[in-house]
């Protein structure tokens, strides 16, 4: 068959999967090939058993796969065959050198630019799809073209807006796709090459074309903010809780201000995933490197709530209990960092759970889709957890149950008769106020929210 053009995508991971399984669904006349370093991934990929749980994945990977979408190990002769090259490789918080544990990691963006520097014999578009620190796109541009052959490089930034667990319909329906590019005559043709291809499912006026550093810098920004909402409703949460405010009204009377908007103002156990933490200290290090000490602090600090965040749930649960939770038996109902995927990158579960192994009590943990993520996150504390998928199994003979992530199957289980068989006092914190507070307090329960007075049968 005939293509338009040929697309590459170098990281088969949770952006570079799904992103080009619905550009491929959406343009049968691109043909769309995944690459990876990975072959166990890739074997994945093209099985009905993918290496990420994404709720429409498969129905998506289905339709386009062998029609115009692939998934391959072969990445130098798909470099060679590609006209256009996104790359969204992983860019974690270096852990080491200078810039540890603030800034992005660019090993594999940087060894992925020199690859295709390598096996290139014609013109391609590069386009960073990972999220990188402002001004990337230079450092690659000056990497791709230090061959001084005729070959021309043209780096475009289009950041990834998906969120885990509603990838596909934040995919099919963005709030807006982002093409930023240089504004030479190159750069400009290049950006159009990119918007035609969304322009296959996303109406224009929904994608948004900038200069190459606004893209880069406004991928941070936003998630910068979102994160930033969250670490203020979870701040207002703790003072909720000692002064009798519900965190729920004053949440609702809050975002009804159509100045503030609703969204993300959900208080809970803190903010998890890839991103938020080391996007914002990557922000936070570009500032510092500016010399803007000042604004490097206000965006720390959001980051700074939510580890606040986490070790009060603990430190609350402790006291409530007695000040002792030593040999109690604690049942974590969710472990992923939110609800709808497996993915534990970065879970509050994962700081709450050693800080709870730390107080030597028993952890079990619970989770429909996370449970081997868990287990590789706190292997090194194997012997002191038991993994029980099943909620009911896993909350007999507890002392307290802890709502982690919010999934809806835990909104509908039979506490009465969970209650039953648990240790009494029976103790429920829930971290992310998805229960019926009133109904488990007349079963029986001490109930803890957050951001709203306790429910105790304590005098
Ligand atoms: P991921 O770890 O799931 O996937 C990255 C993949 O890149 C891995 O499979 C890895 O094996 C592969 N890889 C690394 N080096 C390689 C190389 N040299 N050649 C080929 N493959 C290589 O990461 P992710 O969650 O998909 O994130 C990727 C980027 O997208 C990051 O910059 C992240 O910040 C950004 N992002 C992520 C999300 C999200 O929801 N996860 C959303 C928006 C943006
Ligand atoms: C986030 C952004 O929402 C995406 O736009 C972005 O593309 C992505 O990061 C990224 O760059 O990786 P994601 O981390 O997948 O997406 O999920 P979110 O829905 O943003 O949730 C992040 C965390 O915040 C979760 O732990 C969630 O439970 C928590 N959260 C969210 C709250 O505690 N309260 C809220 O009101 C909303």
């Amino acid at each position: 068959m005939k293509y338009k053009k040929k697309i590459l995508c170098i990281g088969a991971g949770y952006v570079g999967g799904p992103t080009m399984a619905v550009i491929a669904d959406n343009c049968p006349q691109y043909k769309v090939t995944v690459s990876d370093i990975n072959k166990e991934k890739i074997k994945m990929w093209n099985s009905d058993v993918l290496p990420i749980y994404e709720p429409g994945l498969l129905e998506v990977v289905k339709r386009a796969r062998g029609r115009n979408l692939f998934f391959s190990t072969e990445i130098d002769k798909n470099i060679i065959d590609a006209d256009i090259i996104f790359v969204s490789v992983n860019t974690p918080t270096k852990t080491f050198g200078e810039g540890a544990g603030k800034t992005a990691d660019l090993q594999y963006w940087e060894k992925t630019a020199r690859n295709i520097l390598k096996v290139s014999k014609s013109n391609k578009i590069i386009i960073e799809k990972s999220t990188l620190p402002v001004r990337t796109a230079a450092a690659m541009e000056r990497i791709l073209n230090s061959k001084n052959n005729s070959i021309h490089f043209e780096v475009i930034s289009n950041p990834e807006f998906l969120a885990e667990g509603t990838a596909i319909s934040d995919l099919e329906n963005p709030d807006r796709v982002l093409i930023g590019s240089k504004e030479t005559k190159e750069g400009l043709q290049a950006r159009d090459e990119i918007v035609e291809i969304y322009a296959n499912w996303i109406p224009r006026e929904k994608i948004l074309t900038s200069n190459i550093w606004s893209s880069e810098l406004s991928k941070l920004v936003v998630n910068a903010f979102l994160a930033q909402r969250i670490s203020s409703i979870n701040s207002i949460s703790a003072l909720c809780e000692k002064t009798e405010a519900d965190i729920t009204e004053v949440s609702k009377a809050v975002g009804t201000d159509s100045r503030v908007g609703s969204k993300f103002l959900n208080p809970s156990v803190g903010f998890g995933g890839s991103c938020f933490k080391k996007d914002i200290l990557n922000l936070v290090y570009i500032c510092e490197n500016y010399g803007l000490y000042e604004v490097a602090e206000f965006w720390e600090n959001v980051v700074k709530i939510n580890d606040f965040q986490q070790n009060r749930f603990v430190v609350n649960m402790i006291k409530s209990m007695f000040n002792t939770i030593s040999d109690k038996k604690i049942v974590l109902l969710g472990f992923a960092f939110k609800a709808n995927t497996g993915d534990t990158r970065e879970s509050p579960a994962i700081s709450i759970s050693k800080k709870l192994i730390e107080e030597q009590a028993n952890i079990v943990i619970s989770d429909p889709k996370a449970i081997d993520n868990a287990k590789i996150d706190l292997k090194d504390f194997a012997d002191k957890i038991l993994y029980i998928e099943d909620p009911y199994e896993a909350c007999v003979d507890a002392h307290a149950i802890c709502i982690i992530t919010e999934w809806d199957l835990y909104k509908d289980l039979d506490y009465e008769k969970i209650y039953k068989k648990m240790v009494k006092p029976s103790f429920i914190f829930d971290g992310r106020n998805i229960l019926d507070h009133k109904k488990l307090f007349k079963i029986g329960y001490n109930v803890y929210p957050i951001g709203k007075t306790a429910l105790t049968h304590f005098k």
